[in-house]
């Protein structure tokens, strides 16, 4: 069967950006940031990104597109094809479909939420709601995690579940140029042009209350970005920004394989590559630094931003936000496109999750996008659906922790010795620059030889010694949620086993 193609260049780098932008880029980074150090948090971030964000960036593309040229868009096949010898690497690629899909399988529903607040915040529903503690009680009523004056059920969630959950798949139904390229070529300039104009609003504020001079921007971006260096002495701190990087860039995921699968020899990856990463960066430190936390501080002071940048990325995001825009003038606007503004950029990273799994069906079992994209939608809905209704039980954090986060760095780990030390650093060098527009220093062939995989392999230790065990052994997890958390790790294994076995039974087929 043929391959479809991306329409442009332009197309997939924003479609890579698209991918890579999310949540974590608005919300999860000045969180890791205020909490990791603040302006020397971007020492052992800046270091992570040059040492694993961006060879892991190209590590990925090439590997995509090379397996690409022999009809595999997923990672069994892309690993295949890059050890034909071995008969096992292609279970290690079963990470690469696994991962994306049960990421997908709990953040279409937080992408829905923002979909929700963004109506929300245009009809004024939420606009009772004036303190922390009211805004907190509206997103736990939101969630069904209570029952209060803003909600009583999931009624509304669930409807804006189903609305989200029908635009993702209507999206990937429509195909790479049909579907992912056109709602990037549109989602991706919008998304910035909102968040120019958030932020710009938010580095205009003044000082809202007279009495209180110091509660101001500048001392919001300084809390944010004034270095405490002394932080870089603890290890967590430079593994919190690695992991930043990870999340960020949507590398060790799997899905950067399967959109660079459709591109040809003659495409460039480097310059394509390093423009989306910088995209995202841009979207990142510069439009991420600039909005929550100064905004937050402005009208919370010193002493409630730093419970704010406790409380998570969430709180930040449903329940800190929409109280800031409260307090200034015509705030349901600003509101709305803070939270479309998020909604779009969760929703070019959710369509990106779903590929390598849509891929996997139409490559190796030969079935047409329509079908293979249908087995897809009816599978994840239902795998949805434990993150939706036992969200208060600890389900959305054991999902998030392995296809997350633990699957990222054990993947990132494969192919990166995959790349260098089977595929051989000569031939993958010269494999990078087919095509290039312009040529990669030198020394990175040395960091992308020794120090990206000895990076991710003392990552990999060092997670697995400290969360990895507990995690394993359900350590960490309260007894009322045990039997939440036990039934998802269930879910979760049998998912990997079947996807598994389906790369057995494809290869077999192949062998007939
Ligand atoms: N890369 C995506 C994000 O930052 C997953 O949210």
């Amino acid at each position: 069967m043929k391959r479809e193609r991306w329409g442009t260049r332009l197309g997939i780098i924003l479609a890579v950006a698209g991918s890579a932008v999310g949540l974590g880029n608005f919300l999860r980074f000045p969180v890791q940031a205020a909490q990791n150090g603040g302006g020397a948090f971007m020492i052992p971030y800046f270091i992570s990104l040059i040492l694993l964000g961006i060879p892991l960036m190209w590590i990925e593309w090439t590997a995509g597109r090379f397996g690409g040229g022999f009809g595999h868009g997923s990672a069994p096949g892309i690993f295949h094809s890059m050890w034909e010898k071995n008969r096992f690497i292609k279970y290690f690629g079963v990470i690469g479909i696994f991962g994306p899909t049960v990421i997908f399988m709990y953040y279409t529903y937080i992408e829905s939420w923002l979909l929700g607040y963004a109506f929300f915040s245009l009809t004024g529903r939420y606009a009772g709601a004036d303190t922390q503690q009211a805004m907190q009680s509206f997103l736990s009523g939101y969630q069904g995690l209570e029952s209060n004056e803003f909600f009583s059920g999931l009624g509304w969630a669930y409807t804006f579940f189903l609305i989200t959950f029908i635009i993702n798949i209507t999206v990937i139904y429509r195909g790479i140029r049909g579907g992912i390229e056109k709602l990037c070529n549109f989602a991706m300039p919008v998304l910035f042009l909102f968040g120019i104009i958030i932020a710009v609003r938010v580095l205009t504020l003044g000082t809202p209350d007279p009495a209180k001079p110091d509660w101001n921007l500048l001392n919001g971006l300084g809390f944010l970005w004034n270095p405490d260096f002394a932080v870089l002495k603890n290890a967590k701190v430079w593994f919190a920004a690695a992991g930043q990087i990870f999340f960020t860039l949507s590398v060790g995921i799997g899905v950067i394989l399967t959109y660079a699968s459709y591109l040809d020899k003659r495409n460039d990856v480097v310059l394509s590559g390093l423009t989306s990463g910088a995209t995202n960066e841009f979207a990142e430190v510069i439009l991420g630094g600039s909005i929550v936390i100064p905004a937050a501080f402005v009208f919370f002071g010193p002493e409630g931003i730093v419970n704010i940048a406790r409380g998570g990325a969430f709180n930040l995001g449903f329940v800190t936000m929409p109280l800031v825009f409260q307090k200034i003038p015509i705030g349901a606007l600003f509101a709305f496109l803070w939270f479309i503004l998020l909604f779009l950029a969760g929703i070019t990273s959710s369509v990106s999750l779903a590929q390598p799994a849509v891929a996997f069906l139409e490559d190796e079992f030969d079935i047409d996008k329509k079908s293979a994209v249908t087995i897809f939608g009816i599978i994840t809905f239902l795998l949805c659906q434990p993150a939706i209704f036992f969200l208060g039980k600890g389900v959305l954090d054991e999902l998030d922790f392995w296809g997350g986060t633990f699957c990222l760095v054990l993947f990132a780990t494969v192919e990166s010795i995959l790349f260098s030390w089977i595929f051989g650093i000569d031939k993958a060098w010269k494999e990078i620059h087919s095509g290039a527009d312009i040529a990669i220093p030198k020394f990175y062939k040395f960091i992308i030889k020794y120090i990206t995989p000895t990076f991710l392999l003392f990552i990999l230790g060092f997670w697995l010694y400290q969360e990895g065990l507990p995690a394993i052994l359900m350590k960490n997890v309260v007894v009322e949620n045990y039997h939440a958390v036990l039934y998802t790790r269930i879910n979760m294994v049998t998912l990997f086993v079947i996807v598994a076995i389906l790369v057995r039974q494809a290869w077999r087929k192949k062998a007939q």
